[in-house]
């Protein structure tokens, strides 16, 4: 008997699209699947302003193709020069849904993120006045501090006392990697969600470390030890309506992830669904997938669910290209490391 599961359209609430020919190689692997997408900031220069991503909004447009239809939902770059009342415009106007934190350093294209937290006080309390969520890339870049520990560790220095320092202030923990962060995310009831990526529900460090060095599986926040994937998958087949999915498909060409300083980032957006599909089934929790994957994301956006929907089905192994192709060279899609039978049918 086949098998077949159909949820409302998923929505992708962390997504990298790059620009120009990457943009225009990696749109329709997510619009092929999703409604809407939460777009990251990090071009360089990053998006700053409502002009710089209104632009960016119209560029995205232009290189969808016909036929395909993708709401892409913008978000600002927060530095210690944001302006509050462009915010306050930006979002007022319905173009942009949220900011992006990026401690200064942190990843890929960070270098304008923000130093002095007391500098965009603010700019985070006109946020919390509007309830505008801030996005959070939370690790810790102090060189003392190990690469495993960066996200425990900014939970406690930085993460914490923000939200103390700003009632009502609307965070989600971008692509939490630890236990840590999924308990952090249980002890607060209000204003707090998380986004969880396939990858990090499938992979732990030995994926990238054991029997040569794996690049394609190294993107930051870096994978942490087993246990801590447990509580991922845990946390994200659980139904609780906090944690839901953010890809963070971050695209890099080949040539820039296989170097000698081999950029962050894994490409998922492809094959995405039929992991987490296959996933969910393995945790004995189908019936959840569309919880974290379609519902609980805009729940906390406070955005009606997708009215359309996608329907996978169950049967022979599923494949997808390795790589796709772009102007700048190919980009490797990620490697799930087990045969995928979850396609999807209809969309
Ligand atoms: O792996 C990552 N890649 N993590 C990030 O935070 C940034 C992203 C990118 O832009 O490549
Ligand atoms: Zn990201």
């Amino acid at each position: 008997m086949t098998q077949t599961l159909t949820i409302r359209r998923p929505d992708d609430w962390h997504l990298h699209l790059r620009d120009g020919a990457v943009l225009a190689a990696v749109l329709p692997e997510t619009a092929r699947h999703f409604g809407r997408a939460i777009i990251m900031p990090n071009l360089v220069p990053p998006v700053v302003t409502g002009a710089q991503a209104a632009a960016y909004r119209d560029r995205i447009l232009a290189a969808l193709p016909e036929g395909m239809t993708f709401e892409p939902l913008m978000t600002l770059y927060l530095t210690e020069d944001t302006d509050p009342a462009d915010v306050e415009a930006a979002a007022a106007s319905g173009l942009v849904k949220a900011l992006k934190l990026y401690p200064a350093g942190a990843t890929t294209n960070s270098a304008s993120g923000v130093t002095n937290f007391d500098k965009v006080r603010p700019v985070l309390e006109k946020m919390a006045e509007i309830g505008l969520p801030l996005c959070v890339h939370g690790e810790v870049t102090d060189h003392d501090i190990d690469i495993f520990d960066r996200e425990a560790v900014f939970i406690d220095r930085v993460l914490d006392p923000i939200r103390r320092a700003t009632p009502g202030l609307r965070v989600v923990m971008e692509h939490i990697t630890t236990s840590d962060g999924v308990d952090y995310v249980k002890s607060n009831t209000e204003n707090l969600g998380a986004t969880i990526t396939t990858h990090h529900l499938i992979i732990n460090r030995n994926h990238i470390l054991v029997g040569g060095i794996k690049p394609h599986y190294y993107c930051l926040p870096v994978a942490k030890r087993e246990s801590h994937r447990q509580a991922l998958r845990k946390a994200a087949t659980s139904g609780d309506t906090r944690f839901f999915l953010g890809t963070d498909s971050a695209p890099h060409t080949d040539e820039n992830k296989e170097s000698a300083c081999g950029c962050a980032g894994c490409f998922t957006a492809s094959n995405t669904m039929s992991c987490l599909a296959q996933v969910f089934e393995e945790d004995g929790a189908l019936d959840r997938l569309e919880g974290f994957a379609s519902l609980n994301g805009p729940a906390f956006y406070r955005l009606p669910a997708n009215e359309a929907t996608i329907t996978l089905t169950k049967g022979d192994a599923v494949t997808y290209p390795d790589k796709i192709e772009t102007a700048d060279g190919p980009i490797t899609v990620f490697d799930p490391g087990f045969p995928l039978h979850w396609a999807v049918t209809e969309a």
